[in-house]
């Protein structure tokens, strides 16, 4: 395929100079005239391990070449690649100069082209940029009409400067967010040889998975950092930690507790944060990362309130309350928190959780009930025909068995506040509030 490629910074010269290596005609389209001069010299413009032998290779076949003139590389080409930058603007806000500008360009040298184009996104922008500043940006060159005849992909680039040329020929996965198979099979065929899992999705959702995927890499090294500290303290070897750490696929490097939905609570987390912090402040230590997580928690069972509240209904009907589902375990649960806060900001509350069968409980569960929540022990239903009888506003606090009945049985006259974020699957016939 004939591709252009826009922006000749770390992004734009792995992908013209890979794309070319993997046999399609690369033309790279830059405002630097010096960098286009370079890499026409068979010269990197960056410093990248590999890049310049593969840049040089690829210029001499033929397979690349570079230009300012962006009409041109249009022209020359079945498909564009936006690779500028998008930099940090005034108070951390991103800065759409250079792909808003880059795009109106495209497109006015689409305004005579009457083919299918489609131009692909690969510089990083947040979720509803490519729909309401790129897409339009480009129809506004190309002028009316154009909407037919142009496509907008978002292709997010998972390379690590360093090692892109690995990453991008071993990227964890191709990431395509398009409206339509047709643009995603097209993109899909750019990366031939790349045996990554093909995921197709939509523009926004692709938008954000790359902000995900940064936001989760910043959060690793901060928590590795923050529990390094620690070992210090301790006199324990950091790297040994962590290497032990790493080898638990199960709970630590896995899907567990990925899963959007409501706070965490039970007898170990909330504890053992706790303990853990107060070991770091008897060693002076700041742990700013680890610090801000019980807030955090406690912040999303206020925001549970409040939406409750919002509705303006006062007869409310929880549905678990034990910290997870399938456990009778209430110590520390963030539903009792979120129940105690109803009741009072002056709900009439019921709660539903047969998991939790209050006369059966021994032990610290029972002394946790009788000792801290007795007067949560009045509330509790024996099934969901009650809960329902009873309540305006349904709250769904865990994906168990009791929320699926309830759930299946509620009607257009419950408001229901979903906050496991949609994890049941339900066939509601009451409108569903995913609470976040
Ligand atoms: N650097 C990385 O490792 C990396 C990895 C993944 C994603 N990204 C994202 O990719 C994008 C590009 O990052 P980068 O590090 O390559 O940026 P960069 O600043 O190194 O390069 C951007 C290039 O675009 C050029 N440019 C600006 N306006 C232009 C225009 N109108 N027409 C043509 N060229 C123009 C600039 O002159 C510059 O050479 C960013 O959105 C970034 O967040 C970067």
């Amino acid at each position: 395929m004939c591709i252009s490629v826009f922006g000749l910074g770390y992004v734009g010269c792995v992908t013209a100079a890979s794309l070319a290596n993997d046999g399609h005609t690369v033309v790279g389209a830059e405002v630097n005239a010096e960098k286009v001069r370079q890499i026409n010299a068979s010269a990197s413009p960056v410093g990248e391990p590999g890049l310049p032998k593969l840049l040089a290779s690829v210029v001499q076949m033929g397979r690349l070449r570079a230009t300012t003139d962006i009409a041109e590389a249009v022209a020359a080409s079945d498909l564009a690649m936006i690779c500028v930058g998008t930099p940090s603007g005034p108070h951390g806000r991103l800065s759409l100069g250079a792909v808003e500008r880059v795009a109106r360009d495209i497109g006015c040298a689409l305004c005579a082209r009457r083919e299918t184009y489609t131009v692909v996104v690969r510089s990083t922008v947040l979720p509803g940029t490519t729909e309401r500043a790129i897409l339009p940006a480009l129809l506004d060159g190309a002028g009316p009409g154009a909407a037919r005849r142009v496509r907008v992909a978002v292709n997010p680039e998972f390379m690590r400067e360093g090692s892109s040329l690995r990453d991008f020929a071993q990227p964890p996965m191709t990431l395509v967010g398009c409206a339509d198979s047709e643009t995603g099979a097209l993109v899909r065929s750019l990366y031939p040889s790349i045996t990554a899992p093909f995921v197709q999705t939509g523009i926004r959702t692709a938008e954000i998975v790359k902000y995900a995927c940064n936001a989760f890499h910043a959060l690793k090294v901060c928590f590795s950092n923050e529990i390094g500290d620690l070992c210090d303290a301790f006199d324990i070897d950091p790297q040994e930690v962590m290497r032990i750490f790493l080898m638990d696929r199960k709970l630590n490097v896995s899907e567990a507790y990925l899963r959007p939905g409501f706070a965490f609570g039970g007898s170990c987390l909330p504890k053992d944060l706790r303990a853990l912090l107060g070991a770091g402040r008897s060693a002076d230590l700041t742990l700013p990362l680890l610090s801000t997580l019980l807030p955090a928690n406690d912040a999303r069972i206020r925001r549970a309130v409040d939406a409750v509240m919002d509705t303006g209904k006062r007869r409310i009907g929880v549905v678990g309350l034990a910290f997870k589902a399938g456990t009778d375990d209430l110590r520390e649960s963030p539903m009792v928190a979120l129940v105690e806060g109803l009741i009072g900001k002056g709900c009439d509350v019921r709660v539903l959780d047969r998991g939790v069968a209050l006369p059966r409980l021994v032990g610290a569960n029972q002394r946790y009930i009788q000792d801290q929540i007795p007067h949560i022990a009045s509330l509790m239903c024996d099934d969901a025909n009650e809960i329902l009888r009873h309540a305006e506003v349904l709250v769904i606090g865990n994906a168990g068995l009791d929320a699926a009945n309830v759930l299946d049985a509620a009607d257009e006259r419950h408001i229901v506040l979903d906050l496991t974020r949609g994890q049941l699957q339900s066939t509601a016939k009451a409108l569903v509030t995913i609470v976040a």
